[in-house]
């Protein structure tokens, strides 16, 4: 109740010109994300919701708050998202709802990315004293391999990483994270035309790359963009070319369910959903999960932690996995 007054003088204060700030970041990406090839929008929509989380507190990444700062990526105004954001919060203060901050582990839709983010980070920081390399395939604008646990570890045990995207993309990152001030000594940036070769391809001349060492692959965001038999080569090669410790994490939706709700979003971005993971309403859907990784690693990789997006308790709206090569 003391906060009432000031949090409603401030939301009233703040009404007017965070509609303008919406306004203007509508437009700004409407003008610009498509401007520059090789940017796709739902790379920038997730490096939105990391700044979302940066500056409510719900999950630090300093890297995102660094990329957006640094005013290269055209279609997105710090100044207009901070001013949205203190506006949400504000309207969070008078009504008691939230808006803006939505804790990890609610089941709202807002929830899915923030979750999605805290299960990848966990899954890495666990393997980070066994590891020798990282590699971030379709690395867009993620920021895991600045994460100051990564940093560390890479310099305290030589962790090698790199991250694998199209030419086009990775050159605009590689400007972003200049003009971000961020130090990227310790990332080797490997371009891959995904379409003419395969990424262990294009990994492979990297001089410091060892194809026989126990790697983390990250993969998120990026397995329901691709072909099924894309899906299946991924695996297929981290569970035949890398040795046991080797993981695999990635993301997933049940298409039929996700589909439904978001058809109309994925047609807007012009980035159709190619695969899934299907679980039945009638089969057990962690079985249908071990099953699908079985089926394209020759049985040699199982599943060795698995999270499902709460999604209005949806238990298989989609999830994330870890796989683990035996
Ligand atoms: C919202 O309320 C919290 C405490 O309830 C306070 O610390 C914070 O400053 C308030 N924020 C705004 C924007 O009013
Ligand atoms: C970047 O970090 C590396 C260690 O990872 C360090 O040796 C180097 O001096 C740093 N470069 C700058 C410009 O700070």
């Amino acid at each position: 109740m003391m906060n009432f007054f000031p949090s409603t003088l401030r939301f009233i204060a703040l009404l007017p010109i965070a509609t303008v700030a919406m306004l203007y970041s509508g437009i700004l990406f409407v003008l610009y994300s498509n401007a520059t090839p090789g940017i796709s929008r739902t790379a920038i929509n997730v490096l939105t919701q990391r700044y979302l989380c940066h500056s409510t507190g719900i999950k630090e990444d300093l890297a995102a708050q660094k990329f957006i700062r640094s005013g290269r990526i055209k279609c997105l105004s710090a100044t207009a998202m901070d001013i949205i954001i203190a506006a949400g919060i504000a309207l969070e203060n008078v009504t008691g709802f939230t808006v803006v901050s939505v804790p990890i582990d609610s089941n709202s839709p807002m929830a899915l990315l923030p979750f999605r983010f805290k299960f990848f980070e966990q899954a890495l920081d666990e393997e980070l004293d066994t590891i020798e390399q990282i590699v971030v395939l379709g690395a867009g604008f993620d920021t895991t391999t600045f994460r100051p646990s990564v940093v560390q570890a890479a310099g305290r045990r030589n962790i090698k990483i790199f991250e694998v995207d199209n030419p086009i993309t990775q050159q605009v990152k590689k400007e972003v994270v200049e003009k971000s001030g961020l130090n990227a000594s310790h990332i080797t940036f490997v371009p891959c035309d995904f379409e003419k070769t395969s990424w262990l391809e294009a990994l492979s001349h990297c001089q410091e790359f060892k194809s026989k060492a126990r790697t983390y692959f990250l993969w998120e965001g990026v397995m329901y963009y691709l072909t099924e038999k894309a899906v299946r080569e991924t695996i297929n090669t981290v569970a035949t070319e890398f040795p046991a410790g080797t993981s695999l994490a990635f993301d997933y939706f049940r298409l039929d369910r996700f589909a439904r709700r978001y058809l109309w979003a994925m047609r807007l971005y012009g980035e159709p959903l190619l695969s899934s993971i299907d679980t039945r309403e009638s089969q057990d859907f962690r079985e249908t999960l071990d099953d699908f990784i079985s089926e394209r690693s020759d049985g040699k990789m199982r599943i060795t932690k698995q999270g499902s997006y709460q999604y209005f308790n949806q238990g298989d709206f989609g999830g994330v996995i870890k796989a683990l090569v035996a």
